[in-house]
């Protein structure tokens, strides 16, 4: 089981793709599940934390709570029985996306952010979480060229997401062994590239 974590625009969609290609192509069994989401009950939330519009008047702790709501949903009805038939499970987000964002970027207190991450999960931890770190400025532009309406989320200023980049090098600081940063602003390829010699290494 990885995690890939990042900040908007940093092309996590793109790296999980070509990472679960390659996998399939070594005749592994690969699932992407994406948080929030990724179960019914998990997609309902995923939908008022983005997009509804009762979500606009959610405060930081509802928005924590519901997050941590999904993950728990997610890591007991998905993640677990297919960790137990050996598929490898990679995730779209996990419990960092929760302690960066609600925790260093929304400024929630981190005690309790590690305790309600702790208690969703059960144990249940990525073997590898790979973080796509890039420039906050070009990710923001990244974001903003593609022209589509942006979510929730996506429209915080760019200071906020300059708490994410810092959070998530403050978290793979502290926990080098399965937190490892990824240089994500060179093209795709050779960012796959150092993605493959990171999970390869792991899964060896
Ligand atoms: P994404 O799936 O397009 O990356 O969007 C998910 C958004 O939700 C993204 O802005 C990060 C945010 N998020 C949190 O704030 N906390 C979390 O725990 C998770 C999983 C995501």
């Amino acid at each position: 089981m990885l995690s890939f974590e990042g900040s908007e625009g940093c092309g996590k969609s793109t790296q999980i793709r070509l990472l679960k290609e390659r996998l399939e192509n070594e005749g592994r069994e690969v699932v992407v599940l994406r948080e929030p989401g990724g179960t019914e009950i998990g997609e309902s939330i995923r939908h008022l934390l983005q997009h509804a519009k009762e979500g606009h008047s959610m405060t930081p702790e509802t928005e924590l709570l519901l997050f941590a709501a999904s993950r728990a949903q997610i890591v007991r009805e998905k993640i677990r029985p297919l960790v137990e038939r050996g598929v490898v499970v990679i995730l779209d987000r996990f419990l960092d996306s929760t302690t960066v964002y609600q925790g260093h970027a929304r400024g929630l207190p981190l005690d309790a952010v590690n305790a309600i991450n702790r208690f969703a999960i059960g144990g249940t931890l990525p073997r590898l979480t790979l973080v796509l770190d890039m420039d906050t400025t070009l990710a923001w532009q990244r974001i903003h060229a593609t022209g589509r309406e942006l979510d929730r989320m996506e429209n915080q200023p760019p200071a906020f997401f300059e708490k994410v980049r810092q959070g998530y090098l403050a978290l793979a600081a502290a926990e080098p062994d399965r937190i490892q940063v990824i240089d994500a602003s060179a093209a795709p390829e050779a960012v796959h590239e150092a993605v493959w010699e990171k999970v390869a290494a792991r899964l060896a």
